[in-house]
C-alpha cells in the first residue's frame, strides 16, 4: 500500500518571517499521520520554515536545486546544501522551471540523478500543454519526458521516487483535470516506469496530481486508484491545504 504524499509547492511566494508564520498557522490543520506532508518552499525560507516544522509532521522540500556539487554556479543552490539543512524533497523540472527557467528534460535528468546520489527524494514533474492535449499527444508527450528524467536511475532509486503530474493548463488556472483524465494518465505514468524498470518499481512509486487541487477536488482526485498524492500550489498558502491533507476524514 503506497503511503499518500501530500505537497505544498509554495512557488515564490511569502517571505521568510510569512513563511514562520504560515508554518506555525498551518501546523495544526496539516496533522495526519496517515499522509506524508511536505512544504516546498523558497531557498531563503528553507531554515526558518525547518524551524517553525519541528516537532510537527511538517517536512521542508525545496524547490529547485543545481546538479553541480559545488563552483562557479552564480545563484545556484547545491545538493549538500539542502541535505547541510536536513532537506529530504526536491520538486525538480517544474513546468514553471521548463518555461521561463530553460530547464530541458536533460537538465530534470542530471538533477535527478544528482538528488538521488545525495539521498535526496526528487518529486519529478511532468505534464502536457494545453495544445498537446487537444492534439492527443498527451501520453506520448509524458512518457519521453518520464523517459529521459529516468535514464540511469536505478529500480531501488525509481521506486523511491515522486511523480508529479501536472498539466500545464491546470496549472493556477482553476481549470483542473476531471479524475478520468488525470487518472488516465497517471496510469499511463505507472506503466511507462513498468516497462523501463518492472512491475513492482511500478507498484511501489509514488505518483500525485497537481494543477488547481483544492479542498473541494482533492478527495475525488485521491480516490484513484494511481493517484498517490497531490502537488499544491495556489492551495497550499491556506488554510484550505489543510482540509486537502485530511481528505480522509
Ligand atoms: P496550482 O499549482 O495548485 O496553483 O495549480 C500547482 C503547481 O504548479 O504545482
Amino acid at each position: 500500500m503506497r503511503k499518500k504524499i501530500i505537497a505544498g509547492n509554495w512557488k515564490m511566494n511569502k517571505t521568510p518571517s510569512e513563511a514562520v508564520a504560515l508554518i506555525n498557522e498551518l501546523k495544526p490543520l496539516v496533522a495526519n499521520d496517515e499522509v506524508d506532508v511536505v512544504f516546498c518552499v523558497p531557498a531563503i525560507s528553507i531554515v526558518p520554515a525547518m524551524e517553525a516544522a519541528k516537532g510537527s509532521n511538517i517536512n521542508i522540500g525545496a524547490e529547485n536545486m543545481y546538479f553541480e556539487e559545488s563552483g562557479a554556479y552564480t545563484g545556484e543552490i547545491a545538493p549538500n546544501m539542502l541535505t547541510d539543512v536536513g532537506v529530504k524533497y526536491v520538486i525538480i523540472g517544474h513546468s514553471e522551471r521548463r518555461d521561463y527557467f530553460a530547464e530541458t528534460d536533460e537538465t530534470v535528468n542530471k538533477k535527478v540523478l544528482k538528488a538521488f546520489e545525495h539521498g535526496i527524494t526528487p518529486i519529478i514533474c511532468c505534464g502536457e500543454s494545453l495544445t498537446q492535449r487537444q492534439q492527443g499527444v498527451t501520453i506520448d508527450f509524458i512518457r519521453q519526458q518520464i523517459k529521459i528524467a529516468f535514464l540511469n536511475v536505478t529500480a531501488e532509486q525509481a521506486a523511491t521516487a515522486v511523480i508529479a503530474y501536472e498539466p500545464i493548463w491546470a496549472i493556477g488556472t482553476g481549470m483542473t483535470a476531471t479524475s478520468d483524465q488525470a487518472e488516465e494518465v497517471c496510469a499511463a505514468i505507472r506503466a511507462c516506469i513498468a516497462e523501463i524498470y518492472d512491475e513492482a518499481t511500478a507498484a511501489a512509486i509514488r505518483i500525485q496530481y497537481g494543477g488547481s487541487m483544492n479542498a473541494g477536488n482533492a478527495a475525488e482526485l485521491l480516490a484513484k486508484p494511481d493517484i498517490d498524492g497531490g502537488l499544491v500550489g495556489g492551495a497550499s498558502l491556506k488554510p484550505d491545504f489543510g482540509k486537502i491533507v485530511n481528505y480522509n476524514k
